[in-house]
């Protein structure tokens, strides 16, 4: 049976997942993830046999949908790591991810890591998609927090394993491994991921000019980064789009004072083109969904879901509780 790998996208619903499949409105059809981020849901939909369409502005993200969304059988053999690269187009790589270097890892790992995307370079199609987002996942797992925004000298701290020990009762080597060592523990599970499912489609762009590319779908699940929350993935793993040149411009959906009207004027733009609007949101962050729900109305009529759940406070031991909520959005006929 084919599973969701680790991905450790921050934020995901991997937990959630059997709850918002129970609880799409339609059974079957297309359906847009328009903020897919590390496609858990994108998966668990095409898993129940929906015709996903993949979006988000990260590019750390569309290589994951393009190796697991998109792509319906193609594995990567453990042979590639064996791959011929050549070493000038090594050393290009190592210049061009200086910024890297005494900044997120040491140098000799930001070398290794140009011989690994050396390999990527070498691969096509899904492939390739595979070599990435197999690279992304080591580089997240070698960072404290899961997450590109955590200043050198205390990675470096958090790194020395006898001081992790002491502080934390906990090593922590695995951020000391070498990227391969992490791709090679896992390529095992991002091939056994790989499953034919319906027709997938991919995209890397801003949710609005996401909107523009579809006529038609049945659903849009919307899962964005709520204001007071952790949500500055380009921070979390912008630099990985940096290494791809591949950084974009996008709407900052992480503001207070703008957020409702960039998610209503979204859905605006959806109107004529999805039959619902399946909007995911938690207790913990703002708005109220007393105001979301306001607004939602306004498109049609609205159903609110709740589920209990319990999250994992970052790099504390604790959990707390809050409710998980779903928005689900008839929309009126025009
Ligand atoms: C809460 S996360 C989604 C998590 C996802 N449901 C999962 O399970 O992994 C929100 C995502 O929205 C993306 N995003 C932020 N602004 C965007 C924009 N303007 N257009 C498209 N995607 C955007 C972020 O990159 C992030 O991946």
């Amino acid at each position: 049976m084919a599973k969701y790998p680790k991905v450790n996208y921050i934020g995901n619903k991997e937990k959630l997942v059997n709850w918002i499949i129970d609880e799409m409105p339609v059974k079957e059809g297309v359906v847009l993830d328009i903020f897919a981020g590390g496609c858990s849901v994108s998966y668990a939909l095409k898993e129940a046999g929906y015709s996903v369409i993949s979006n988000d502005i990260l590019y750390a993200d569309y290589v994951i949908a393009k190796a697991l969304i998109e792509n319906n059988n193609k594995t990567l053999p453990l042979s590639v790591f064996n791959k011929k690269y050549e070493n000038t187009r090594v050393k290009e790589l190592e210049a061009k991810f200086a910024f890297l270097s005494d900044s997120l890892y040491y140098p000799e790992e930001v070398k290794e890591l140009s011989k690994l995307v050396a390999i990527s370079e070498k691969l096509n199609g899904a492939e390739k998609y595979m070599m990435l987002s197999l690279i992304r996942r080591a580089m997240i797992r070698k960072l404290p927090y899961s997450r590109m925004n955590v200043p050198w000298d205390q990675i470096q701290k958090l790194r020395d394993e006898d001081y992790s020990y002491k502080k934390y009762k906990r090593k922590r080597a695995y951020h000391n491994q070498t990227f391969e060592s992490h791709m090679r523990e896992n390529i095992d599970a991002y091939n056994n991921a790989v499953f034919e499912g319906k027709q997938c489609k991919v995209y890397n762009c801003d949710a609005f000019e996401m909107v523009k590319k579809i006529e038609s779908v049945d659903v849009v699940y919307m899962d964005p980064p709520y204001p007071s929350t952790m949500n500055n993935y380009d921070a979390f793993y912008g630099l990985y789009d940096k290494m791809f040149d591949k950084k974009k411009e996008h709407v900052d959906y992480t503001k207070k004072v703008s957020f409702l009207e960039n998610i209503e004027r979204l859905i605006k733009m959806l109107t004529g083109k999805t039959k619902y609007i399946v909007l995911s949101q938690n207790t913990r962050v703002k708005p109220e969904p007393n105001e979301i729900k306001m607004m939602l109305s306004q498109f049609g009529k609205v159903i609110v879901k709740e589920k209990e759940h319990n999250y994992q406070v970052t790099g504390k031991d604790n959990k707390k509780s809050s409710k998980e909520l779903l928005f689900i959005l008839e929309m009126e006929e025009k």
